[in-house]
Formats: structure tokens, sequence, C-alpha cells
């Protein structure tokens, strides 16, 4: 098979990517490890920046999020049994959209169905050739036959475990990693969300976020040890310690019922640098991981398929390299920038036990100045909203 830009995986980076190569006559094939259904099962992010609801939107993939999708003005942040409001349409000018990323990954499929995609599942021992040669392409196996698609590029959209950074050769890619003592207990419910908005909440027993996918379906996390197991966390354990943690007046109204899904991630910062090696570029988190805590991965991810898009779109229509030769550098600005922020809020909000009186003395004091200072809301706010593409 031949194609212009051949792209491995298909998820969010890889799909969005392909809608918007289509939209610019551009062709590309996706080729996708599994199959649709266990891509649509995963479980992830549930906000999206102004910037990222923009770009769907102008990729034809506005309609059933700004149906389904709710726009939030503001979240909420809980210390010590207070909360106050971060007002992110005052300080920011613009609000959050909070769209579940398995919606947003369903209405990317069918945007390829519509435009008659090429998405290939089930694709086994893919492997990238001749990246810095003149006949990049890509190999795997569907159904123990052999395949092959000859490329003009490779856009590694693969996740962290993809296959497309291990293909970098190691002296060429440097890698910047923090890898934070906890992970994320994550449950999702039936039932109503506790409030209108986000609530995070930092706790001497550990973090908890009351988040929601819709009105009669939440999205709740609690901070849990690196060594937590899933075994040990029945639902009424889990209920009971995120009540502890979150806000009287919320601990008290919140409805609680059966996890139709749990689960436990671990946390980590990751950047690998550059984003792009000879005819291969890394985009989201092939190339970068945020911990959740800023609800910049998908965004992130968003603003890697802008560039990139920008970029070879200039290359097809008119020749021109510049935007090829600068994606890295570009991509990887903005990527910083969320890492950082992802990074602050991580560090604010979860609990330390290795920092001592001392370094939850200064959490204690960020969020208080957080809860009276317009400057450190704004700062936030800017951040959690999107920085400019
Ligand atoms: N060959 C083919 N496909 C692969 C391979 C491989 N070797 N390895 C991984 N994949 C597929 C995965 O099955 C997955 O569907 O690549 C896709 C990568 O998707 P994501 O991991 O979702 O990464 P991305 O599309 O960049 O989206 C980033 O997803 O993980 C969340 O928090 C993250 O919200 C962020 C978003
Ligand atoms: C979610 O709804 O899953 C969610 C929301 C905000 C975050 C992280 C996760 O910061």
């Amino acid at each position: 098979m031949r194609t212009q830009v051949c792209i491995i995986g298909g998820g969010p980076s890889g799909l969005l990517l392909a809608q918007l190569l289509h939209l610019s006559g551009i062709e590309s094939v996706v080729v996708e490890r599994h199959g649709r259904t266990h891509v649509l099962a995963r479980i992830r992010a549930g906000v999206l920046e102004w910037g990222s609801v923009e770009r769907l939107r102008a990729a034809g993939l506005g309609a059933r999020m700004d149906r389904e999708g709710f726009v939030h003005g503001g979240i909420h942040l809980a210390a010590q049994n207070r909360s106050f409001r971060i007002d992110l349409q005052a300080r920011a000018g613009r609000p959050v959209m909070v769209y579940g990323q398995t919606e947003v990954t369903r209405d990317l499929y069918a945007a390829r169905d519509a435009a008659g995609g090429t998405v290939i599942h089930g694709a086994e021992g893919v492997a990238l050739h001749d990246l810095d040669g003149a006949r990049p392409h890509v190999t795997y196996s569907l159904d123990g036959v052999g395949q092959r698609i000859d490329c003009d590029f490779v856009a590694g959209c693969d996740g962290f475990h993809g296959v497309a950074r291990r293909s970098v050769p190691a002296g060429a890619l440097r890698t910047f990693e923090r890898v934070y003592p906890f992970g994320w207990l994550g449950v999702l419910s039936e039932t109503p969300p506790v409030g209108d908005e986000l609530i995070y909440a930092h706790h001497d027993r550990g973090f908890a976020l009351c988040s929601m996918r819709n009105r009669r379906l939440s999205r709740y996390y609690i901070q849990v040890p690196l060594e937590a197991r899933l075994e040990a966390w029945p639902d009424s354990a889990f209920w009971d310690e995120l009540r502890r943690r979150i806000p009287t007046d919320a601990a008290e109204r919140i409805e609680t019922g059966p996890a139709i899904e749990k689960s436990i991630v671990a946390l980590r910062s990751f950047v690998a640098e550059p984003m792009r090696w000879g005819r291969l570029f890394l985009v989201g988190d092939a190339a970068h991981i945020v911990p959740p805590t800023g609800a910049k991965g998908l965004n992130l991810a968003v603003s890697d398929v802008h560039y990139l898009h920008q970029a070879l779109a200039a290359f097809y229509r008119d020749g021109e390299a510049g935007g090829i030769e600068t994606y890295s550098a570009t991509a990887l600005r903005r990527v910083w920038k969320a890492t950082r922020f992802s990074w602050w809020m991580t560090t604010t909000l979860h609990r330390f036990p290795e920092a001592g009186n001392f370094g939850q003395r200064i959490q204690e004091s960020e969020l208080d100045d957080l809860e009276t200072s317009a400057t450190a809301q704004t700062a936030l706010a800017e951040n959690y909203v999107g920085l400019p593409f």
C-alpha cells in the first residue's frame, strides 16, 4: 500500500491528525494495534481546553460535543475543609468544555468512517523503516500476513508504550522524567455529580478530585500509595475515603453508587526531545506524558496535531518545509508549559509525606495565596483553560 502520511495509533492524536489531513486533501492511513471496541472502552480524560474545542469544531467534530458537552466557567479548589472558586471565564476570558475523551474518540472514528478513511485495526508487530532515508515505510502483520505501507512521512501517534519513540536511535533522543510517589484511584459511577463544577481537594489524607461526564455519570479520583491494589478498595472504602477528603458540604450531599469502572493509574511527567527524527514525527502521548491533575494530556495531543497538520499542509500545498523543520521546537514550547503547569498542580495539591511539615505549610500557603490573590488565580486560569496555540 502507498499513502502520503502513515499514522501509527488510532487514539485521539492519530484520528484527529487523519481528519485534519483529510480536510487538507492529504492522504493518510491509520495503523492501530487494537480493535475499535478496545480503544473506545478506555476511560480517560474529561476536560477540553477552549482551543481544543475550537479546533474540533473547525474540523467538523463539534456537533455532539456542543450538544452533549458542558461548558464550565469555573473550578473549585478545596483545602482544610474550605473551598473557593476560580472563575476561569473572568480570570482568563474563556471557559473549558467537560466532554469525555471516549466521546471525542467516538466522534473521531465517526468522522473517519464518514470520510471513508482507512483505519487498520489489529495490526501486529508494527515496525518503522528508513525514517532517515528516501523510502520511509511501515511494516506490520494482519491476521498473520505481512503488510507494508510506503509513505512520505510517519506520524507516531501510538502513545507512551508505542513503537514510534522507540524507533528513534537512542543517541538521537533526550528524555526528561519525574515519577510521582503515588497514583490515582479512579471510579466512574452512574450517579449525579456532587456539584456543577469540578472540585480539586487538597487534604492531609491525600488529594481528591470530583469530576463528571454528564448529569448522570460522575468521575471521582483519590490519591493512593504507589503500592495500592484495586482489591484493597471495595466501593465502600473508596466512598468513605473520598468523603473524608472533600469539603463537608460536598461529602454530605454526594450520591454514591456502584463503580462501573475502577482503575489505578501511576502519575508521571515525561518529555522526549526532539519530537521529530527524519520523516518521523512524535505526537501526543508518544512524545510526552503529564500527570492528569492539570487535565492537559488530551489537550497537548490536540496542539501537537494542530502544529503537525499546519506543517504538512504547507509542505504538500506549497512545497514549503519550514513548518516541518520547526514542528518539534514549536510543539515542545507548548508541551513544556503544560508540563510545568501539570507538575505545579500536582505538587501543590497532593500529599507528599516526605516533604515533612515544612512542605505541608508551603502547600497550604500556596493555596491560601490562590484563594486571595487575583494574580495567582489568573495565572492558574490561563494555564487551565489553555495557553494560545
Ligand atoms: N502499533 C499500533 N498501534 C499502537 C501501538 C503499536 N505498536 N502501540 C500503541 N498503539 C495504539 C494504542 O492502542 C492507542 O490506541 O496507539 C494509540 C495511542 O493512543 P493514546 O495512548 O490515547 O495516545 P494519544 O492518541 O496521543 O492521546 C493522548 O490519551 O492516554 C490518553 O492521557 C492521554 O488524554 C491523553 C490522550
Ligand atoms: C476527569 O474528568 O477524568 C478529569 C478531570 C480533570 C482532571 C483530571 C481528570 O484534572
